[in-house]
């Protein structure tokens, strides 16, 4: 019994020992990058402090109990990293940075006199009278944690990439008007930019809830659920962290992070389409999808800025003002990119339903480098093109002005179709085994077809020149109903004449193979050599 009590004293002892000194910071501690570089929760999960970034370090939130390193908040992100030799100390005015090149605020606030890096991941200020004076829940960059709240008019922006936790260009908002939408940085918050909608515009109040079971839902002012974004229910145990983040390719994702396995798994995207942020690709470039992963292609004419960064957009291989239509130097046509969308930010639009007076309508605008068109409207566009992307089951062509001058070699022509060649293997070898199947049975039709026409001609009685003869008897297509009046309305089947030896039952009639190259009867499989074998 003694030693119960002597036990459960110790452990309470331990704990409390534990919150005192990692728990509840104190005015005057302060935090330095190699040695006591951060403050831990009380479960150890969270810490705050300073973590690597690039060739220095930053200051954030980050999960402590696992090796790759998942940061979920940071300090002054856009400030570029850190030396190892600066100082972070907590005063009553904020968290402030000390080093060689002098002092700032990585944080601000009034009167703080403690500290205390919750295990909820919220990292919190006190005052004297131990009211929250500041807490990081309130000032999120691209993650939430469970328990906070994105408010009204507040948002989320992506990181520039995984390792480099500065701001990106995609952003995820609680509007002021209910809806929960997704943008690229720098755009209005109008329908045209957006690639992700909860679709609950016209509600006051709303906001972005984040439960412990990965539960992502939007209450409105009344506190009642006017939208489920992920259906929660998940395990909510000590070893499971659950995050949503707006990822640095533009996707709003909700991760489940083992710590027991190191291991962490998406269980929610907002999009399973990469092409879907938009401005994923950079100017004059756009967007298709290869493997599920996102690949970004220049204009026809245009050469990418840099090849690993598919923001950086594509620029013209050649620069010709196509208002000198004079100069000769250079000749324009008009390329097209099928099935392709684009930002529409037309100067002008005519109604037009056919494709090639398009063309020509752009050719003959020097103000027009580019046109879109949909089968009705021709829409001329000045560059740069913004957020193209290939989109199947669209009749939408982009007709892209090009400059051509016989000196210089046109590269970037050469890889764009390097690429289509590739992407049209498996037509090009259906193609061909189609064309070889018609060969067969043409050369089979033809044999039939000129006994046909001999015995024909021999019947006809008016005279008929030599070099009508030859073209009769050579190959020459035949439309359907030629086909008709020569085989007698196909009561005739093929192959008789040619091959006599084989199984009359098997061949199909003439009619019959016109439809299966129409595509309209499914073509049989052949059958095998012995069932043909036993049946002679
Ligand atoms: C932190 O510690 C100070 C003094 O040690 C104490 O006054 C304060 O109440 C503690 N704060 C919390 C949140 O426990
Ligand atoms: C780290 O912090 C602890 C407790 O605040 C202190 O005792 C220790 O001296 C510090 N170590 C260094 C190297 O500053
Ligand atoms: C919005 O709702 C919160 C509570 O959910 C309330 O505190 C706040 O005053 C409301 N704001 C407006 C503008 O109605
Ligand atoms: C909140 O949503 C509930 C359920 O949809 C609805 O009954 C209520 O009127 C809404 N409150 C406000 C202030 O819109
Ligand atoms: C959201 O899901 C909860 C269960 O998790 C359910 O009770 C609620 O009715 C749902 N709300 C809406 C608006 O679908
Ligand atoms: C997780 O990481 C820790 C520390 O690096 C390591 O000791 C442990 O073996 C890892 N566990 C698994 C399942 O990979
Ligand atoms: C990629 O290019 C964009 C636009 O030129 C630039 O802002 C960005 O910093 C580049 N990203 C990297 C990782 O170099
Ligand atoms: C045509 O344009 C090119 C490039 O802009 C320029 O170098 C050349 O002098 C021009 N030729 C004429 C005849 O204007
Ligand atoms: C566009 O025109 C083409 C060719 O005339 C036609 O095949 C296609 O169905 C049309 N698409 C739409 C959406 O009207």
């Amino acid at each position: 019994m003694p030693f119960t009590v002597g036990f459960v004293l110790a452990m309470a002892f331990v704990v409390a020992q534990a919150q005192q000194m990692q728990s509840n910071i104190s005015r005057g501690s302060s935090l330095t990058p190699t040695t006591n570089s951060s403050w831990l929760s009380r479960s150890g999960v969270y810490a705050f402090g300073f973590y690597k970034q690039g060739n220095g370090y930053a200051v954030g939130i980050f999960l402590a109990g696992i090796p790759q390193t998942t940061v979920v908040w940071t300090a002054k992100r856009d400030d570029p990293p850190l030396s190892s030799d600066v100082t972070l100390d907590f005063t009553s005015d904020g968290l402030s940075l000390t080093s060689t090149q002098g002092q700032s605020f990585m944080i601000e606030y009034t009167s703080g006199s403690s500290a205390s890096m919750l295990d909820s991941g919220n990292f919190v200020i006190y005052n004297a009278r131990q009211d929250m004076v500041w807490q990081s829940f309130k000032h999120p960059t691209d993650t939430l944690l469970p328990g906070q709240i994105l408010f009204p008019e507040d948002e989320l922006f992506s990181a520039k990439s995984e390792s480099d936790h500065s701001t990106g260009i995609f952003r995820l908002k609680m509007q002021a008007d209910g809806n929960l939408v997704q943008y690229p940085v720098n755009t209005p918050d109008t329908a045209p930019y957006a690639y992700y909608s909860s679709g609950t515009y016209g509600r006051k109040n709303v906001t972005l809830n984040f439960g412990a079971d990965g539960h992502l839902y939007l209450l409105n002012d009344t506190r009642s659920n006017i939208r489920n974004i992920t259906d929660g229910g998940l395990p909510a145990d000590q070893a499971t962290v659950y995050l949503v983040r707006i990822d640095a390719d533009g996707i709003f994702r909700l991760y489940s992070h083992d710590l027991n396995h190191n291991g962490s798994k998406v269980v929610w995207e907002s999009s399973n389409d990469k092409c879907d942020p938009k401005g994923v690709c950079g100017l004059n470039s756009y967007c298709v999808l290869l493997d599920l992963e996102a690949e970004c292609r220049c204009l026809p004419g245009f050469v990418s800025a840099d090849q690993r960064n598919k923001t950086s957009g594509c620029s013209r291989n050649l620069v010709a003002d196509a208002c000198e239509q004079k100069n000769k130097t250079f000749t324009y046509t008009m390329e097209e990119l099928e099935s392709t969308k684009w930002e529409d930010i037309s100067y002008e639009v005519l109604t037009l339903s056919d494709k090639e007076a398009c063309k020509r309508a752009c050719l003959e605008d020097c103000n027009c480098e580019a046109a879109l068109f949909d089968n009705t409207s021709c829409r001329k566009q000045r560059l740069p093109l913004r957020y193209g992307r290939r989109q199947v089951l669209t009749s939408n062509v982009a007709l892209i002005k090009v400059a051509t001058s016989t000196t210089t070699p046109d590269t970037n022509r050469i890889s764009e179709k390097r690429s289509k060649r590739k992407g049209r293997t498996d037509i090009l070898i259906i193609s061909i085994s189609l064309a070889a199947f018609g060969s067969i049975l043409f050369a089979i039709s033809v044999v039939v077809l000129c006994k046909h026409n001999v015995w024909a001609y021999k019947k006809v009685n008016t005279p008929i020149g030599d070099s009508e003869w030859n073209e009769d008897i050579a190959l020459r297509p035949y439309t359907y109903e030629e086909l008709e009046k020569i085989t007698n309305n196909f009561r005739e089947e093929i192959g008789r004449g040619s091959s006599g030896t084989d199984e009359p039952s098997l061949r199909p009639s003439m009619k019959k193979v016109l439809l299966m190259l129409e595509g309209t009867v499914e073509i049989p499989i052949p059958p095998s050599p012995n069932s043909i074998l036993s049946t002679i």
